[in-house]
């Protein structure tokens, strides 16, 4: 963070006090009383603002997607599938590695699609699994930046497939820096080099490349699995939770999403400038955001949009919003009432969030057709988070 950059308020006496954007007055004021304005109307105008202001303008998808080196094999229960995939468009190809874990019965009840931030062969310990080809952050578990054979399994916890599968759920997971790798380039590398433009306001940042990515995800479950009806949630926890978001906002074809923890830039009120702010993300983390949002460093209350705005974008589909309870960077509190705002779009949808109005004590579960959790201990997805998905989506399914 740079020196220049103010200390985190954590204290609810100094939070602003802020209205956010109404969700259901158009911009030319007009009010939105129904789904039909809300997804001719509405809807259309929320996403444009939150690519002019927030994320940047999304990437064509490409030409065409070959899956090749397909492998598969089975171990406790759960099938792994692995392939590398091709995305080919006029200027170039980009490969990406694509995992999938299922129940070996063959049957799922829903597919999870999430990238994961250090390579494949984080999530589980079998060594079939490829190690990425792309560059790896180097920070934590790797040395360097090339991926290496003792950070398999490094990242187990965070995806608990014996559960996952056992439920009958499947994961499909890929490296996001096979997309776009994590560090400030200048908006060059990854889906950027693929779709080469002048940099601009609007410029995308790395959460439209990863979002991109996300649903290139979803390209290759459909085109492998045509005849599944399965629906695919998108989930991610943190940087890759606002990505899922934004993922799930653009691209309908997702049947819900699953937040964890995505704090500023994801789930969390910007306006009540509690732990992360615009100032704070933008000075560390330039490179994830249009350049346009960075303008708004310091006056989080004029910026066009909030985050119960890109909540909104995936209603009616199944939303779970998870903070943890000492993730104060991200705002807990700040990402219940996001969700809490979002709820006026569900109900255009004659859906009961069926959420409480005061944060729900930690551990405990909350919302109808939306989910809301606050689990005890630290910034982290963890096995329990999943139970709390699992058992929303056991229902709502
Ligand atoms: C940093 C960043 C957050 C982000 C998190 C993560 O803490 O400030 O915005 O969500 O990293 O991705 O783990």
């Amino acid at each position: 963070m740079s020196s220049a950059v103010r200390p985190p308020n954590y204290d609810e006496e100094l939070v602003p006090h802020y209205e956010v954007p109404d969700l259901l007055v158009s911009e030319a004021g007009d009010p939105i009383t129904g789904s039909d304005s809300w997804e001719q109307t509405r809807r259309p105008e929320v996403l444009e603002l939150l690519t002019a202001y927030e994320y940047g303008a999304l990437f064509p998808p490409p030409d065409e997607l070959l899956v090749h080196d397909h492998s598969t094999w089975v171990r406790d229960g759960i099938r792994f599938d692995q392939s590398r995939v091709e995305l080919r468009v006029r200027d170039g190809i980009l490969p990406f590695h694509l995992l999938v874990a299922a129940p070996t019965t063959g049957l799922t009840r829903a597919t999870f699609a999430g990238l994961n931030f250090r390579g494949n062969h984080t999530i589980a310990t079998d060594r079939e699994i490829w190690l990425p080809e792309a560059w790896v952050p180097q920070e934590g578990i790797s040395q360097g930046h090339s991926a290496a054979d003792r950070d398999r399994g490094a990242h187990l916890s965070r995806w608990p497939l014996e559960l996952i599968t056992g439920r009958g759920y499947s994961v499909a997971t890929v490296y996001c820096g096979d997309f776009d790798p994590d560090y400030d380039d200048g908006f060059q590398n990854g889906v950027h080099g693929l779709f080469p433009r002048e940099r601009s306001e609007d410029t995308p940042g790395t959460i439209t490349a990863w979002a991109w990515g996300l649903s290139r995800v979803l390209d290759a479950l459909v085109s492998e699995h045509a005849d599944s009806s399965a629906p695919i949630v998108a989930i991610g926890h943190s940087r890759l939770g606002k990505t899922a978001l934004w993922s799930a906002a653009n691209d309908r074809r997702f049947g819900g999403a699953i937040s964890n923890e995505s704090g500023c830039g994801g789930a969390a009120l910007t306006r009540r400038c509690y732990g992360e702010t615009i100032e704070a993300i933008t000075a560390r983390f330039p490179h994830w955001f249009a350049p346009s949002f960075a303008r708004f460093a310091g006056r989080d209350e004029s910026l066009p949009v909030d985050q119960h705005m890109l909540l909104a974008a995936i209603a009616p589909r199944p939303l779970a919003v998870g903070s943890a309870a000492g993730d104060r960077w991200a705002d807990p509190r700040g990402e219940f009432l996001s969700l809490v705002n979002a709820t006026s779009a569900y109900r255009l949808f004659g859906v009961r969030p069926g959420l409480p109005f005061q944060l729900p004590a930690v551990d405990e579960s909350v919302g109808e057709a939306v989910h809301y959790h606050i689990r005890s201990g630290d910034h982290d997805i963890t096995r329990d988070d999943w139970v709390h998905y699992l058992a929303y989506l056991d229902r709502v399914l």
